[in-house]
């Protein structure tokens, strides 16, 4: 399997620094925040990576990541031309990615369970998509989930829903298969511009090829000044040098 890392948009949540750098190259403990992605992925087997970012960012990532032999996985790179959403930045990982599964990691995304285990199920799926979820205090900030219990099925998701069906957050941790960019293909702009991720699990949904899995460990959308202190407090906890996850 393959790996992507979105790693574009704009980072305006994080101004001012991300007038100077890219959100996922500021510090997390130790390390610039896309590292964690990439030993999350390298840790589960997955080591050929695409990083999708900004045109103007790019060359900071070559500087920091190179090919990504030093972190022990092979990285390559494309670049999604604005910020058109996260349907928008993934159609640029096509020919990367060609006919095989593959994982999508959203590169603000900062987690303590280990992938493996999720990854392996997806391995097993015939079809369709697998997404991670977890509870979370503050629903109207993400991509919310309602799951009917009697079937265990998804059945929607809403994107930052002002009145939250559940607590149930679509974390940034997706598994397809190659359909999704036929359906991406599809896509309409949402009311605020994007081509949404949401958009396409909820096509997947349609489908009834949707399956998810509930997070054990803490997670964060380190996207925002509180939450990426938040971040830096349970990176430095928790694991502090690559490598030391114990769970891993
Ligand atoms: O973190 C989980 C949430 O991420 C989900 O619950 C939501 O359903 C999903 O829409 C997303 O919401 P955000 O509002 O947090 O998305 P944001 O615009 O902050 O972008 C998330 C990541 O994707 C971030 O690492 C930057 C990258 N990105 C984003 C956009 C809009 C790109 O690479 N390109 C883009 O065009």
């Amino acid at each position: 399997m393959k790996g992507v890392i979105l790693a574009g948009g704009t980072g305006t949540r994080l101004g001012p620094f991300t007038k100077l750098l890219n959100k996922h190259l500021l510090p997390v403990g130790h390390y610039p925040m896309i590292y964690w992605s990439i030993e999350k992925l390298g840790n589960s087997g997955i080591e050929d990576i695409l990083i999708i970012t900004n045109e103007k960012d790019l060359n900071d990532f070559k500087i920091v990541l190179g090919n990504g032999n030093h972190l022990g996985v092979n990285i390559e790179y494309a670049i999604q031309p604005y910020a058109g959403g996260i349907s928008h930045g993934l159609f640029y990982a096509k020919d990367f990615v060609k006919e095989e599964k593959f994982v999508l990691l959203l590169g603000d995304n900062i987690f303590e369970d280990a992938l493996l285990p999720y990854v392996e199920k997806f391995l097993k799926q015939n079809e369709g998509a697998k997404i991670l979820l977890k509870r979370v205090h503050d629903p109207e900030r993400y991509g919310i989930a309602t799951v009917d219990n009697s079937t265990n099925q998804i059945t929607s998701i809403i994107e930052k829903p002002k009145n939250p069906p559940s607590n149930l957050c679509v974390t940034g941790i997706y598994m397809y298969n190659n359909d999704v960019f036929h359906y991406i293909d599809k896509l309409k702009k949402s009311e605020r511009g994007e081509l949404e991720i949401t958009d396409i699990n909820n096509i997947y949904i349609s489908e009834k090829k949707l399956t998810y899995e509930i997070l054990n460990g803490w997670w964060i959308d380190a996207g925002t000044h509180d939450s990426l202190f938040r971040a830096n407090q349970l990176v430095q906890k928790k694991f502090n040098k690559l490598g030391n996850d114990k769970n891993e």
